[in-house]
């Protein structure tokens, strides 16, 4: 399969690390099927590739990513649909990912903006990060396999207090729970980051490949939740209660 080119995510590698940013800024990063399909191509592409020994996945200044744009999924809902075939295609490229995986994270990270933390192996998150996933709050049901994996990250209640309650954490209640190592001055992320990035590339990638995966387990058991989580996702998005979230978030600002 050909690689998805959008100017709204941009690729590159710096050495050995393979640079994935959202370029959505005017929209938080919310992200778009376009997107999704751009990112799984990328990580897809870094599991082929000896010469990837790890990904690196930031946003922009005050913006981590917004989550799913609800305006997609407003439109899903309308045509009765569930999870896009290409955010589907991201979840499973997450929980496959055979290179580690770091993440920079300035200002807010919401729904998906989170979720895909849960995959990392280090995450550096500015002062300003805000965390939180309003899935309930939006009718919804948790996606990207987190309702396994925040339980398991941080127990039970923090995990409920995320996840049901909706709660926001700030970057030292993240670091607290363990969603984040490090928190550092906005104009110190991404540079950090890097510098953490190409220290895990220099290790040696086959024994950073086995204890990886010792520590994860098998991915199945996340994919089979991912799926899990989608058939609920599917029925919850034609919800009433769905509906008028997406509406009253759009209404907002008139
Ligand atoms: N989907 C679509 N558009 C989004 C979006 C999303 N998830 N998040 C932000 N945007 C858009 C806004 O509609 C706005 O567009 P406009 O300038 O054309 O009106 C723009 O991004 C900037 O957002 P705004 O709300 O004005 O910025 P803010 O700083 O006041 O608030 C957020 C930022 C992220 C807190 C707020 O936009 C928000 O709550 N977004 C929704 C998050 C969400 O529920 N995601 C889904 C989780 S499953």
């Amino acid at each position: 399969m050909s690689a998805t080119v959008t100017p709204l995510v941009q690729v590159h590698d710096d050495g050995a690390v393979r640079v994935v940013r959202m370029n959505r800024p005017d929209k938080k990063n919310a992200l778009t099927g376009e997107m999704y399909a751009a990112m799984a191509d990328a990580l897809a592409a870094a599991n082929k590739s000896a010469a990837v020994r790890c990904v690196l996945i930031a946003g922009s200044a005050g913006a981590f990513c917004a989550g799913n744009d609800l305006q997609d999924f407003q439109r899903a809902a309308e045509d009765e649909e569930g999870l896009s075939e290409p955010i589907l295609r991201f979840l499973h490229a997450l929980a496959g990912l055979r290179k580690p995986l770091v993440a920079a994270v300035q200002g807010v990270a919401i729904g998906i903006g989170t979720t895909m933390l849960l995959h990392c192996d280090y995450v550096v998150a500015a002062t300003d990060a805000r965390f939180a996933t309003p899935f309930v709050n939006l009718g919804l049901v948790p996606e990207a396999g987190s309702s396994l994996l925040a339980p398991r990250l941080m127990g039970q209640r923090h995990a409920f207090a995320l996840l049901v309650m909706g709660d926001a954490l700030d970057a030292q209640t993240a670091q607290a729970c363990g969603l984040v190592n490090k928190i550092l001055a906005a104009s110190d992320v991404d540079a950090d980051a890097m510098k953490a990035a190409q220290k895990i590339a220099s290790l040696p990638p086959e024994a950073v490949a086995a204890t990886r995966q010792l520590m994860r387990g098998s991915p199945e058991e996340v994919m089979a939740r991912i799926d899990e989580e989608a058939d609920y996702f599917r029925v919850r998005l034609q919800s009433d209660e769905a509906k008028a979230a997406f509406k009253a978030f759009f209404e907002r600002k008139k």
